[in-house]
């Protein structure tokens, strides 16, 4: 068994994500509302890790009364976006869905309050991976200190934890919780703050932080998510901010599309949608796409997924059923002629957005002149709407429409809610 330790306790800021833009620009807003001349870059990053009143006060000489002020102004920033304005270090979400893969205890020891420790966990989608939170709220104000903390946060024999943190209190805090205690050197402690303070290792990146606690043990899988609809339902808009959310994770996207997503297939799509393939046969049209798709799954897909790589595909194998298939009636055999590419790449999320065509249409007036296939809408619009209902329905698990009609914000939090669902299911379906 690769463990190295049954138990994992991670401090949040500075170990598991790095916060320190959203600090940084409420600092900056509090101080500039107070009237202050405006800090460097430099002097903001020291607002990360203190008690908020000392730095205002230090770094620019607020008196008693206007530190007070200065921390309401910053928290009045930092509760609505600041805290989102933060992302998980590359190599960490992987290392917590191999540790809980491997049957780590996964828990969380922080300073922060419980409330925002929660709400961060679960923005960024690792909150289903941990066994606890630890941390301050209205029913623990006795436990202030890291090896109280800590000592809360332990659920098995000490000599079987460990604590991973970037700063001082972190590693003293282990220490004298009797616990094995690992640095993050990649964090907001300095260097000289973490060799002096003599913690049991230090982990320079995540790569390093992966061997200590994991040795070799595999990595996280690839994932095929494939997103799809009746045209103009809004998909290509919400491909880019699952892409951007998603690296915000410090995971490895690889943003494609259909027809096209390799040079190849690109050229292939050239010929689909061009208004001057006008005459082109319903048959000659569905061994295009399938012919496309082939040399795409090759050149692209395949190749990433095999890395570990997220692939956000914009429309796959089900355009064809619902669009030649149900749309242009040539039924089961769009199935067959595809069937051969799919056996080595079957998506395991695929996500359709639900939109009336008439509704999808509404919202595609005056954008761009309309390509061949949405030329000859209507009726094939209305049967293509019908059939991706239809496969949502079919029973298999890795459909999930999703309401398309609310604003790109809603539509968007249900995306991101369903794929967070895919990457912490320990099925590797979405349920
Ligand atoms: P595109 O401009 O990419 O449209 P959208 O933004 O709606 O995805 O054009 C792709 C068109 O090709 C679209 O009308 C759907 C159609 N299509 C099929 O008919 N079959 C398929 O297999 C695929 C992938 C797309």
């Amino acid at each position: 068994m690769p463990l190295k330790f049954r138990q994992v306790i991670f401090d949040l800021d500075g170990t598991i994500t790095r916060s320190a833009p959203g600090i940084c620009a409420s600092a900056a807003y509090a101080v500039s509302k107070m009237g202050f001349p405006a800090l460097s870059d430099d002097k903001l990053l020291e607002f990360v890790g203190p008690p908020l009143r000392d730095s205002f006060t230090r770094l620019c000489g607020m008196n008693d009364e206007e530190s007070v002020r200065a921390t309401a102004l910053f928290r009045e920033r930092h509760a609505v976006i600041g805290w989102k304005e933060a992302s998980v270090y590359p190599g960490i979400y992987e290392l917590i869905y191999s540790l809980r893969r491997e049957g780590a205890l996964i828990t969380l020891a922080s300073s922060k309050s419980k409330g925002l420790c929660v709400k961060t966990l679960e923005y960024f989608g690792l909150l289903p991976f941990f066994d606890e939170v630890v941390a301050p709220n209205e029913n623990n104000a006795h436990i202030v200190t890291k090896r109280e903390l800590i000592t809360s946060a332990l659920k098995t024999d000490k000599a079987d934890a460990c604590m991973v943190g970037d700063r001082r209190f972190d590693i003293e805090g282990a220490r004298q919780a009797g616990v094995y205690s690992i640095a993050a050197g990649y964090g907001y402690g300095s260097a000289e703050e973490l060799t002096s303070c003599g913690p049991d290792a230090i982990a320079r990146d995540p790569a390093d932080l992966r061997t200590l606690l994991l040795g070799n043990a595999p990595r996280m899988p690839g994932f095929f998510i494939t997103l799809e609809g009746s045209d103009g339902c809004g998909k290509t808009t919400q491909s880019r901010l699952l892409k951007t959310y998603l690296e915000t994770l410090g995971l490895d996207v690889v943003a494609t599309r259909e027809p096209g997503g390799c040079p190849i297939s690109e050229r292939i799509r050239g010929v689909l949608l061009d208004v001057s393939s006008m005459g082109m046969t319903d048959e000659c049209e569905a061994l295009l796409f399938a012919a496309a798709r082939q040399q795409h799954i090759h050149d692209t897909i395949l190749p990433a997924l095999e890395q570990g790589k997220i692939v956000l595909c914009d429309r796959f194998a089900d355009s064809s059923i619902a669009y030649q298939g149900y749309g242009r009636g040539l039924g089961d055999w769009v199935r067959q002629i595809n069937e051969r590419a799919l056996q080595k790449c079957t998506p395991q999320l695929t996500v359709v957005f639900d939109i009336s065509p008439d509704e999808a249409l509404k919202r595609r007036l005056g954008e761009q002149a309309a390509d061949r296939i949405e030329l000859s809408r209507e009726a094939l619009q209305r049967r293509v709407y019908e059939a991706f209902i239809a496969l949502c329905e079919s029973g298999e698990k890795r459909y999930k429409r999703l309401d398309a009609t609310g604003s790109p914000e809603q539509i968007f939090e249900d995306l991101r809610q369903t794929t967070v669902r895919l990457l912490t299911s320990p099925t590797g379906e979405v349920e």
